[in-house]
């Protein structure tokens, strides 16, 4: 399943959107039984952004979307696909790629969601190579946005204090020089799907007004179980993506894990011997915004200055599912 091609794909331009509305952990004090000293040393978060009432998944990565083309100096009509990575759609159907289709105005190029968990914009990368590569799409918009606080439970301290609302974006396409992806690595485990999901809302149990009464239209979660997975499979993902690049660990410049928790983020980056300075983290900040994490890493690095041509950026993502992948990048 996974390859090392000579023909390669690359970012050509990326963007994000978060809300301006901040959730600070001294507010989360003010509605649940936590602190903010339990959160940052158990999560490493200090706030987070909240989407208003009105938004929904696809007004963020519109937004997103838009600044991305900018970044990448294109016009709406110069991409031929959208690719929407998401487990917060605006609705269950059609795909929120369409409602981003449409707020572009980008008529009649195919557009489709991903729903890979928190691993979903990786899983939008990959499938983006294969599609480019073979020359289905030219120049693919991948999306990745979530409105997690809306599926929040904000009496539950164990889940409410992770999550945050945010976009992120990419423009990809054929490389033409070095640079690109190299290699990736995914995976899944259906059998372990209820350590983190969103019980109602879908067709096992449809909404009625007594799955709200059991709050199951809320995102639930085993906290710790997924914390131990996630560690053990991040640091699968990248060093098979390493070894399938015909890298080593001492080859990353950069490394770029999911945000969902400082500790888990710390473990894996000491697991593959990434000095602390090079394994980015803007948790603190936006906390877990799963799909849309890595973009938003990925171009505050780029716009910091960061980025050196010929930097090897490993990717890495754990989510429900469980999914897990990571992408082995060459700046
Ligand atoms: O995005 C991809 C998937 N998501 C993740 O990767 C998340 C992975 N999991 C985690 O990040 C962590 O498991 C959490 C941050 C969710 C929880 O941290 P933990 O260290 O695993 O805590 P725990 O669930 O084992 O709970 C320890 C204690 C419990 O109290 P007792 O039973 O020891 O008295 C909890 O009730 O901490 C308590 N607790 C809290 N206390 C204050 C749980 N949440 C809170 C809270 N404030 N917000």
């Amino acid at each position: 399943m996974e390859k090392r091609n000579k023909r390669k794909i690359k970012i050509t331009g990326s963007g994000f959107y978060v809300p301006d509305k901040i959730l600070t952990n001294f507010d989360l004090e003010k509605i649940v039984n936590t602190s903010d000293e339990w959160i940052i040393t158990r999560t490493g978060i200090r706030e987070r952004r909240i989407a208003s009432d009105k938004d929904a998944t696809s007004d963020l990565a519109i937004e997103a979307s838009r600044r991305t083309l900018e970044d990448a100096g294109l016009k709406v009509k110069d991409i031929d696909m959208i690719i929407m990575a998401t487990s917060t759609p605006d609705t269950l159907f059609p795909s929120t790629a369409c409602w981003i289709q449409k707020g572009l105005g980008a008529d009649h190029i195919p557009a489709f969601d991903v729903s890979a968990g928190c691993t979903g914009f990786l899983y939008g990368m990959i499938l983006a190579e294969s599609l480019i590569l073979s020359g289905t799409a030219k120049r693919i918009l991948l999306a990745g946005a979530e409105l997690l606080t809306k599926i929040t439970n904000y009496k539950d301290r164990s889940t409410c204090v992770l999550f945050g609302d945010a976009a992120g974006a990419m423009v990809l396409e054929e490389s033409d020089d070095e640079s690109g992806m190299l290699s990736f690595y995914w995976r899944a485990d259906g059998q372990l799907g209820e350590l983190l999901y969103q019980p109602a809302g879908g067709t096992r149990i449809p909404p009625s007004i007594e799955a709200l009464e059991k709050d199951l239209q809320y995102l639930a979660m085993k906290g710790n179980e997924v914390f131990k997975h996630a560690v053990k499979r991040m640091g699968e993902a990248a060093l098979e993506a390493l070894k399938s690049a015909g890298l080593k660990k001492e080859d990353i410049d950069y490394f770029i894990p999911h945000q969902a928790n400082i500790r888990i983020i710390d473990a894996t980056g000491r697991r593959l011997k990434v000095p602390k300075e090079k394994v980015y983290s803007n948790i603190d900040r936006y906390g877990n915004v799963s799909v849309a994490s890595i973009p938003i890493c990925l171009h505050e690095l780029k716009q910091d200055g960061k980025l050196k041509k010929g930097d090897i950026i490993v990717m890495d993502a754990f989510g429900a599912g469980f999914t897990w992948a990571a992408v082995v990048y060459r700046w």
